[in-house]
């Protein structure tokens, strides 16, 4: 049995906190896409765990891969893996020898777009070379994992790949490649961004030496797989796997809103190429869509249902509305039913989890928008070029509110503890997506989650999402 988790709006909705309580009963977890850009929160008793590359089920013990589509910056994955050894773990960690790696010019490269482009032409992407490192992948000059541990085809690779980030920087954005612009900096989670040093970030040599220096940790700690062959064995072996997206559907880069989007998909077929694993493998499970009770978007982009400053504010001060990796403040909007639905369709859910109900509690009100108006019609689904998401207005059913004072004897009791407003707002949900609720959240924590029905169980659901 495997299951894959996938975040059903602009990322942040809390896949990390279900992994780690799924994990338990999986033996391997594995990324499938994207890279540092993601912050994945594991939250246990006292211990609080934000993991960028690392996948999250390893806090609980299981195996950790990152598949072939992730694109992988060693320094920050080390980071992670030095720091959750310091912290008493012991985490066991792959990654795929096709994996692309993420490299100081793709960094430079991705900050120099972001700098150049118009206010309202930038992604607001979280910087961390994403962008530029799967347009080398697609361009075919990226650099692999598995090139680590091949001196001389690795300079020729590095050779490449520095010459034609260097062109497009320089011509597309007028970016100075020759001085160095800037210091190291703190992340929201105490770790440290690496510094864009230009002189660094554009020399083949310091770069191919710290590339085959990780090449040789990676080798000496029997880190490097053929992600889809180590998969394939273990599920033959009849072992549980969990894939773990990361961001959202909604900024997937095709069935996001392009091109305010990041660059891979997020979506479950995502799972398939991203790790080697069979489609028909991972189909022969659980996809479980991790949908937060309202919406937040850090960086730029349609958010129909987007709060106004006021309310966003106030909603921020409730649930410290800062991005993970960036610290950015994240914009607020309500609940958009139009968006889960679409995720639903695009990856067929057969559950949801549904996050923040202990959030939602705070709020004088809650709206929630179960179409749009578009040109004069009513739509339920969303659409797909930026000038319609424009003139997409939100349909808002206000539903009850509810309160509660002790979360923890809540989650403790079960689905039937909740407070009569939150059991009516998930049968909404329910009706309105056609999907059931399989997990509740009512905190971060690990035992704030009220699962109803374990995708990992086998039994308990049917392929359809329903209970047998
Ligand atoms: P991810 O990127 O989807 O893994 O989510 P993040 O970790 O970036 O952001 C989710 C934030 O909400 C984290 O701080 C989580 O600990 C927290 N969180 C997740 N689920 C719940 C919940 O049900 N209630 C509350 N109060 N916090 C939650
Ligand atoms: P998790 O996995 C929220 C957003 C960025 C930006 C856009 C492109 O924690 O849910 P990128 O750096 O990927 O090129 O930026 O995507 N973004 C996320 N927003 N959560 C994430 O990950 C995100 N990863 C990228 O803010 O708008
Ligand atoms: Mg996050």
């Amino acid at each position: 049995m495997n299951a894959t988790i996938i975040g059903s709006q602009f990322g942040d909705e809390g896949k990390g906190g279900l992994v780690d309580v799924l994990a338990a009963d999986a033996d391997v977890v594995v990324r499938y896409q994207g890279g540092a850009n993601a912050g994945h929160t594991v939250a246990h008793g006292e211990d609080t765990y934000k993991l960028r590359l690392i996948p999250s089920g390893v806090v609980q013990g299981a195996v950790g891969v990152l598949g072939n589509g992730c694109v992988v910056d060693l320094d920050t994955l080390f980071d992670e893996v030095d720091r959750l050894r310091e912290r008493g773990l012991d985490p066991d960690v792959r990654v795929a020898a096709c994996a692309h790696v993420v490299a100081p010019f793709h960094r430079f490269a991705d900050r120099a777009a972001e700098s150049a482009a118009a206010d309202e032409e930038a992604i607001g992407t979280t910087g961390n070379g994403i962008g530029p490192a799967y347009e080398a992948k697609a361009g075919r000059y990226g650099i692999r994992v598995g090139d680590l541990v091949e001196p001389e085809h690795l300079r020729a690779r590095v050779d490449a790949a520095v010459s034609r980030t260097r062109r497009v920087a320089e011509a597309d954005f007028d970016a100075e490649t020759t001085v160095n612009r800037g210091e190291a900096e703190t992340t929201d989670d105490g770790g440290t961004a690496t510094a864009i040093d230009t002189d660094d970030a554009f020399d083949p040599d310091p770069i191919t030496d710290s590339l085959l220096t990780f090449g040789d940790r990676l080798e000496s700690e029997g880190m490097i797989v053929d992600a889809g062959a180590f998969l394939t064995e273990r599920h033959r072996a009849g072992e549980t796997i969990l894939f773990e997206g990361a961001q959202g559907t909604q900024i997937d880069v095709d069935f996001g809103t392009y091109p305010f989007v990041t660059s891979s998909n997020p979506t479950a077929g995502g799972a398939i190429v991203g790790t080697g694993v069979s489609p028909r493998a991972v189909a022969d499970g659980h996809v479980v869509g991790v949908v937060k009770g309202y919406l937040s978007r850090v960086g730029n982009g349609p958010m129909p249902t987007e709060m106004d400053d006021e309310r966003a504010a106030t909603v921020r001060e409730l649930v410290g509305g800062f991005g993970t990796v960036t610290g950015r403040p994240r914009r607020m909007g309500w609940l958009d039913l139009p968006m889960v639905r679409h995720a639903a369709r695009v990856n067929g859910f057969t559950g949801l989890a549904l996050t923040h109900v202990d959030t939602l509690a705070a709020f004088d009100e809650i709206r929630v928008c179960t179409a749009y108006e578009l040109d004069g019609e009513r739509v339920a689904d969303v659409p797909s070029t930026i000038p319609a998401w424009e003139r997409c207005e939100p349909v808002y059913e206000s539903v009850e509110t509810w309160s509660a004072d002790d979360w923890g004897r809540i989650a403790e009791s079960g689905y039937d503890a909740l407070p009569d407003g939150a059991r009516a707002f998930v049968a909404f949900l329910e009706d309105q997506l056609d999907v059931p609720v399989v997990a509740i959240g009512v905190g971060p924590g690990r035992d704030e989650t009220i699962v109803r029905r374990n995708p990992l169980a086998g039994q308990q659901i049917d392929t359809e999402g329903r209970p047998t």
